[in-house]
């Protein structure tokens, strides 16, 4: 991949179809030319950040792909496809809803995301609520369709019947793969045929629940997606039928307070910031490689480092600005931060020594980012 388009470089892509998949969401598609077709190419459950620049100024959104991804040697990804769903207030989401049409232009940036399953043989599970289910399709897809012995269990909990996203494309990899994709559709606000009650798919009801449906143990892993409570439950009920953390794969759809507005952004669990609660020095000053050039300049009085890099590198890549996407993720070289929040990275990329820029403020008074690593 060019490094360009690893560091916050933006396309502009057209938009080829807006297919509403309920009354409250789309699937967005773009064409890829063919000279960027590599720089697109993406692993099953990545995302891809789009931004808008309007009167208000710039928004910037995460939203995952849904295709089943390009396989290695072939051209990359000659389209990308993406679900929206309408947030209330959502900058973007409403945009994308209200005004989007095909032949329009869209700023993308390449995919990115460690939510991902590359396709190897094994049986895998996925539990997942609402839009979460974006990036699971691609990664059930690309699994069924790209390795013969491979099995998926997806659970997914919807409110309704009518308010569920891809519903027809799930009931295509049931009919293409009877034996080796099994689907059990929960919903919480309607009656249910086949035996299966109606409401919250919480902790007790997923314990009592997969065992009955897998051999849980056994699994070769589990990936959680959905609104931050259900991902809580479900990563709860996994450790209590004894399930490994290395086995268990998650992303929030958080929504809450990040830039221009609560749209949804994707990313992984809250796992505790660096050093919490250190003193912050006086005057300290951020030094930043990016795409193999470096600088170094002064960090204002509470600005996160990725502002003080912003100021000067204008691609230094970001999106949500809420510790929910992991876009701006970087290795931390020297010096210590603290970390307001973290929605996206796993305690071993924390133990790895990376940080989210979007969230660190000094600790010390040299602090060497490395956004290459
Ligand atoms: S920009 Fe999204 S986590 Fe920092």
């Amino acid at each position: 991949m060019a490094a360009a388009a690893r560091h916050g470089a933006f396309h502009p892509l057209r938009v080829t179809a807006v297919d509403p998949l309920t009354d409250d969401s789309v699937a967005l598609t773009f064409a890829v030319p063919a000279e960027l077709r590599d720089v697109y190419r993406y692993a099953p459950g990545q995302h891809i950040t789009l931004r808008r620049t309007a009167e208000a100024g710039e928004v910037r959104r995460t939203y995952s792909l849904c295709g089943p991804a390009p396989a290695p040697g072939t051209g990359g990804a000659a389209e990308l496809r993406v679900g929206v769903r309408l947030v209330d207030g959502g900058v973007f989401s409403t945009y994308a809803l209200k005004e989007l049409a095909a032949g329009d232009t869209v700023e993308v940036m390449a995919p990115a995301g460690r939510f991902v399953l590359e396709p190897r043989p094994g049986h895998f599970a996925a539990i997942v609520g609402g839009s979460g289910i974006t990036p699971v399709l691609s990664i059930a897809s690309t699994l069924l369709a790209r390795v013969p012995d491979a099995r998926f269990c997806l659970i997914r909990s919807d409110r309704t019947t009518a308010s569920t996203m891809f519903l027809e494309e799930v009931a295509d990899l049931k009919d293409r793969w009877p034996d080796r994709f099994q689907l059990v559709h929960i919903l919480s606000r309607e009656e249910q045929q086949a035996g299966l009650p109606s409401g919250r798919l919480d902790e007790e009801r997923l314990t009592r629940l997969l065992p009955a449906l897998l051999p849980v143990e056994a699994m070769d892993g589990w990936f959680l997606c959905g609104p931050h409570g259900l991902v809580r439950e479900a990563e709860r009920a996994l450790r209590t039928l004894g399930v490994g953390r290395d086995r268990v794969h998650q992303e929030i759809f958080h929504v809450d307070t990040v830039s221009g507005g609560p749209d949804t952004a994707s990313g992984t669990a809250p796992v505790g910031s660096s050093t919490a609660a250190a003193p912050v020095p006086a005057r300290s000053t951020v030094t930043a490689k990016l795409d193999g050039r470096s600088g170094s300049w002064p960090v204002r009085e509470g600005e996160p480092l990725l502002d003080a890099v912003l100021r000067n590198r204008a691609d230094a890549p970001y999106a949500c600005k809420g510790g929910v996407c992991g876009t701006c993720r970087a290795f931390l070289v020297r010096g210590e931060v603290r970390m307001d929040r973290n929605f996206a990275l796993e305690p071993e990329e924390l133990d790895a020594g990376y940080v989210l820029a979007c969230q660190s403020h000094p600790v010390t008074e040299e602090v060497e980012l490395d956004f290459d690593r």
